[in-house]
């Protein structure tokens, strides 16, 4: 399974290059000992909520979108600005109590699916990365990807993962409101290293 095609949205282009964080992914990672990640969080409102459910945990958020890096930047979170694989790439192994993957881009054509953040090489990273008993938690509200992810996790760690009967504790998302109200199914996997 090939890596995901790095998308890079032009939403940012109106907006300046966020300020850099005063503590790198890597600096922060080699020092705090219970880190969550908040993979593709786009505003930051999710990351936000998780830092206050979660105030013993550093939650760093990774996003490619100008405007998120900002608004979490002057709320004092942990940022990293890019490629979210390329910096989860570098991450030691066993390291992270829990990530987030909240609603990323279905991208719904055919041609675009290379572009899905979650594909089989992302879950095996990530799956790496995650120290025992923490967790990996996927949402969507996009029927495929759901299936799609719900195939990759059984796949590679050989559980047949149910899809969870709630959200668990994360928060609502941004995103995800916008699919409530057009009355979309929102699908939830969580599957903890063992
Ligand atoms: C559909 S939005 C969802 C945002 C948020 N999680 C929510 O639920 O409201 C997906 C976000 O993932 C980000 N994203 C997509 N691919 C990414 C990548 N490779 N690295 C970092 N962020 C990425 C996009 O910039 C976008 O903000």
């Amino acid at each position: 399974m090939n890596k995901p095609v790095y998308y890079k949205s032009f939403r940012s282009r109106k907006f300046q290059e966020p300020e850099k964080p005063k503590r790198s992914a890597l600096d922060i990672l080699a020092v705090e000992k219970d880190i969550i990640l908040d993979v593709g969080f786009g505003t930051g409102d999710s990351t936000i909520a998780l830092q206050d459910m979660f105030p013993k945990y550093k939650v760093l958020g990774i996003e490619a979108y100008k405007p998120g890096i900002k608004n979490l930047l002057s709320k004092n979170i942990y940022v990293h600005y890019g490629d979210a694989l390329e910096i989860i790439e570098k991450i030691s192994s066993d390291t992270i109590s829990q990530i987030y993957m909240l609603f990323p881009d279905p991208w719904q054509k055919k041609k675009h699916r290379k572009r899905r953040l979650f594909n089989e090489y992302t879950f095996r990273v990530i799956l790496a990365i995650i120290k025992r008993n923490g967790f990996f938690h996927f949402s969507t509200d996009n029927i495929s990807y759901a299936l799609e992810a719900k195939k990759i996790i059984s796949r590679v760690t050989s559980v047949d993962i149910s899809f969870s009967k709630n959200r668990g504790f994360r928060p609502i998302t941004k995103f995800e409101k916008k699919g409530i109200s057009k009355k979309n199914f929102v699908f939830d996997l969580i599957y903890i290293k063992q």
